[in-house]
């Protein structure tokens, strides 16, 4: 198994590129179920999830063809309804197949996708608007059986105990595309990569009005047809770039994103006191004296503080003077990288939803244990401002979400190495 070992070494400097974004392709990789004609994706990450995604639609009967890096061609003249366990189980986003299916075959069994070890990942809300668009929905052997034949349009709220859903919402809305009649969508994600889904969607033909608002108005087609759509920025990679140059008080131009993707981010840092210069598709982070502020954060539906760049904040208050509260609204389990990141020294109790991290304090490199994507990241950016080695293992959670991050990583000056377990001290290696 791969393994980065990670040293600190000093401010990063220079320019980094962020890529398409995962939480944006997923989704729209299934979308392109929605008709027979050829579409083509640009910006499509390289990433295993990718790799997950694509599968399952060759699994149902797409072709897919990469002409060039980054490029996908997709064509679905025919496909099944079927996307079976031993796929799903590989990726949670796999669900986002129920809405395409649905809307094209009139009937979908997609496999219930199993645990998550960020908290419980339900998907009442995505069989709610199903039952909602006329549909009927079963339960049965691990799978949800979906019959569409009777589907039809009409109002639907589809908020839940954390508020808007986003795969929940690019299910109902890709489901609604094809429907007869109209769909009110109340309590939609109002997340950018919904956003990015409904464009396209917009561009294969179909009608959808109050995009990025909470409320969509889906009128149904009778047939949606192939287009061109590069997927966005992923704004939670830039912002992993982002506490990577303040974490070490780098001088670090993020390029490629736009800030008003990061609202709630940049404001907390801005609050932080962290000196930036915006621009219209970059974020400059400058160096800093002494110690940023600290600051409390709430996680929340967009436009909110993003769940997914929870963990990377956690890690840059570690080094920041005072005490810092993270409170998690989403997942209430993320903090499964608070444990590690007590063992390279940093003062963080968990008091129920919320991290109270202890600033600043001297990080020092250990052998350290990834357990989702997020929590890889934090690791890392932690380990870049530790004294000595950290050895960061199980580092296929990070390949799921970020894009050759030890290369990019390293050409503004991180010490980032992907090595083999084997190569690791025995006595840090884990049983
Ligand atoms: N929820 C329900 N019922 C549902 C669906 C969701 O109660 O039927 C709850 C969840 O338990 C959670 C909240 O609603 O508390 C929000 O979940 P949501 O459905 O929005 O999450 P998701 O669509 O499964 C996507 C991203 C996640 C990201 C969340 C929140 C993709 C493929 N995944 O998940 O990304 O954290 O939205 O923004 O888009 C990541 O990239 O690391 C990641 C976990």
């Amino acid at each position: 198994m791969d393994v980065f070992k990670v040293s600190g070494n000093g401010p990063l400097n220079g320019q980094i590129k962020v890529g398409g974004a995962k939480n944006a392709a997923l989704p729209i990789l299934a979308a392109t179920l929605l008709t027979d004609e050829t579409v083509v994706l640009r910006n499509v990450p390289d990433l295993s999830d990718m790799r997950f995604m694509l599968e399952i639609l060759r699994h149902v009967g797409a072709e897919t063809v990469q002409p060039e890096p980054g490029v996908w061609e997709i064509t679905s003249k025919q496909i099944t309804h079927i996307a079976p366990y031993d796929l799903v189980r590989k990726m949670r986003a796999s669900v986002c197949l129920l809405g395409p299916l649905v809307a094209r075959m009139r009937k979908a069994e997609v496999s219930i996708p199993g645990g998550c070890v960020i908290g419980p990942r339900p998907i009442d809300l995505h069989i709610k608007g199903l039952k909602k668009l006329n549909c009927q929905v079963e339960i049965a052997n691990g799978y949800v059986h979906v019959d569409a034949s009777e589907i039809q349009g009409g109002p639907i709220f589809l908020g839940g105990r954390s508020g808007s859903t986003v795969t929940g919402t690019a299910n109902i809305v890709m489901a609604a595309t094809l429907a007869p009649g109209t769909t009110r969508l109340e309590c939609a994600a109002c997340e950018p990569e919904v956003v990015d889904l409904c464009n396209m969607l917009v561009k294969m033909g179909a009608k959808i009005t109050g995009i990025g608002s909470p409320e969509l108005v889906i009128t149904g087609v009778e047939k949606l047809h192939g287009c061109e759509h590069s997927v966005i920025a992923d704004r939670i990679e830039a912002g992993t770039f982002v506490i990577a140059g303040a974490i070490t008080r780098g001088d670090v131009t993020v390029k490629g994103i736009a800030p008003k993707l990061l609202g709630a981010f940049l404001d907390k840092l801005e609050e932080a006191g962290l000196p930036m210069e915006l621009g219209e598709d970059y974020i400059r982070v400058l160096p800093y004296e002494g110690s940023l502020k600290t600051v409390d954060v709430v996680t929340l539906p967009h436009p909110g503080y993003p769940t997914d760049l929870q963990a990377q904040l956690g890690a840059l208050m570690t080094q920041t003077e005072g005490l810092s509260i993270i409170t998690e609204r989403i997942y209430p389990n993320r903090f499964m990288h608070v444990p590690e990141l007590q063992r390279m020294g940093a003062d963080i109790s968990i008091e129920g939803p919320s991290a109270i991290i202890k600033g600043a304090t001297k990080l020092s490199g250990a052998p350290v244990m990834a357990s989702d994507l997020r929590a890889s990241a934090a690791l890392i950016l932690a380990a870049f401002a530790a004294v000595g080695d950290t050895w960061i293992q199980r580092i296929y959670h990070l390949d799921r979400g970020y894009e050759r991050f030890e290369q990019k990583l390293s050409a503004i000056g991180a010490k980032i190495e992907r090595l083999k377990d084997t190569d690791m001290p025995k006595e840090l290696l884990e049983d």
